[in-house]
This record gives C-alpha cells, structure tokens and sequence, in this order.
C-alpha cells in the first residue's frame, strides 16, 4: 500500500488518473487530501468539503478479475467496507442510498465516485473516490447531510478511519476475488435504504410515482415493485428515490 497525502488538489480522483497516465501505479494507492479545490461527486455533480476536516481519499485498484457487466461489485463492495469502518466506530443506524451513498440516521454521510479504467473491453482497474464527511460541524445549505461528529458528539482520527475502510475494502476485494458473489450481493441489497418501504422516486422526466425497493440487478440496476405488481430496473440516470 502506497498513500499519497496531498494538501490541496483539484480531485483525488482526477490526481489518480493523471497518475494512471504518467507512471506504472501499483494496485492499492491511496491518494488522500485536505482539501479538493474541484471535488467531483456522482452526475456530474460537485463534492464540497471543509478544509481538513472530512476524508476525501480514492483508491486504485486492480479489478481485472472482473469483467465490464460485473463491475457494479466494485461499487458493492465499496458501500460495505465504509459500513464496516463506521459500524466499528459505533456509527448509529447505517444503511445505503442505492447505488452507494452511505446514511447514517437517514442523513448522508459519505458519498462515492466509482471510475473504471477500461481497455479493449476489459475491465481493467477501479479509481475508487470515497468522501466522508468526519469532523465537519455544519452543513447549513445541506440539510440532509451529516458527519460522524455530529452523530456522536466525538471527533475523529481521519487516518484512523482511513485506514479502517481501506482494511476492509482489501478484504471484500478478496472475497470478491474468490468469487463470494451472492455473499456480497445479499449483504448489500440487506443494507439498502428504504427496502421494501413504500417509497416515491421520481423519473428522468420529472414525474413522481411509487414503489417498493426490491433488489439491484448483477449490472447494478435498481429493481423496483411497482403498483401495478411488475418489477422494473432502472439505471443512476432514469431514477432518484425522494423519500
Ligand atoms: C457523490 O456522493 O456524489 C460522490 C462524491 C464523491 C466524492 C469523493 S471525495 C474524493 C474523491 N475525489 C473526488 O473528486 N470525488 C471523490
């Protein structure tokens, strides 16, 4: 394991793909920062964080034991590892937002950037880009999100809990390696915020209509139950689950 502290940069994971192409870079970099001056978050969205407060790290990953359709088990894994380092942490009521926020007391604590590196077809490596909002006190625009200290009242170590995800992370790898796929899945799609509640999400085009969170599909689809009693999957870009 190799950990790159930086001060500023633009995006850790921007970093790490610079990196991808200027030099060999062995399986389990780590590159950490205080502070992202572009910090990029899922849909073209933007990760705003304060300064040396929160963990703002990505890891890269050699994933070449999967192929292009099972890579949403990076993204499994991923949301299962952080739930593992916050549960030892005594992090209350944890679940996951499909495809893999992380809430805690149904507020947002983490977010995750998931980008492939992939070659003829092959799935090849992972830059995994993991936010995690630790020591921050307030969050007034958002008021949905949270931090670890808010939760507990307790300020944290952020290479003590650094370290403890990348523990993890490490052995879900592995036993995602040794081919642990309905293990993995099971366990995911158990954490899954709002499974099987009566919950209201709404479409690409805007429009409102309700269901009940059953599964994700081995692409990583989100399998909804509709009214009408027909499972319908849906992808990051045509769904979004309000409440
Ligand atoms: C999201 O919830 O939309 C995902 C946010 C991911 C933020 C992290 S911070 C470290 C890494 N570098 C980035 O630019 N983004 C990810």
């Amino acid at each position: 394991m190799r950990i790159i502290k930086l001060n500023a940069i633009d995006s850790t994971n921007s970093y790490l793909k610079q990196l991808i192409m200027e030099e060999f870079i062995a399986d389990d970099t780590i590159v950490v920062a205080n502070y992202q001056t572009q910090g990029r978050g899922q849909m073209g969205t933007t990760w705003l964080s304060d300064n040396a407060k929160n963990l703002m790290f990505s890891v890269f990953k050699d994933v070449s034991f999967l192929t292009v359709e099972q890579s949403f088990y990076i993204s499994m894994v991923t949301s299962l590892s952080i739930i593992k380092a916050l549960e030892q942490f005594s992090i209350p009521k944890l679940s996951i937002k499909w495809p893999n926020d992380i809430l805690s007391e149904n507020k947002k604590v983490c977010g995750v950037l998931i980008e492939n590196v992939i070659k003829q077809n092959q799935l090849k490596a992972s830059i995994i880009g993991v936010g995690l909002n630790v020591n921050q006190k307030d969050f007034n625009s958002l008021p949905n999100a949270s931090s670890l200290h808010l939760l507990t009242g307790k300020l944290f170590s952020l290479e003590e809990v650094l370290l403890a995800i990348i523990e993890y992370l490490t052995k879900y790898i592995k036993l995602l390696k040794d081919g642990n796929y309905q293990q993995i899945k099971e366990r995911y799609e158990s954490l899954l915020f709002r499974k099987d509640k009566p919950s209201t999400f709404k479409d690409a085009e805007g429009t409102l209509f309700s269901g009940f969170i059953k599964s994700v599909s081995n692409s990583g689809k989100l399998q909804v139950l509709l009214e009408d009693n027909i499972i319908k999957e849906f992808d990051l870009k045509e769904v979004t689950l309000l409440y």
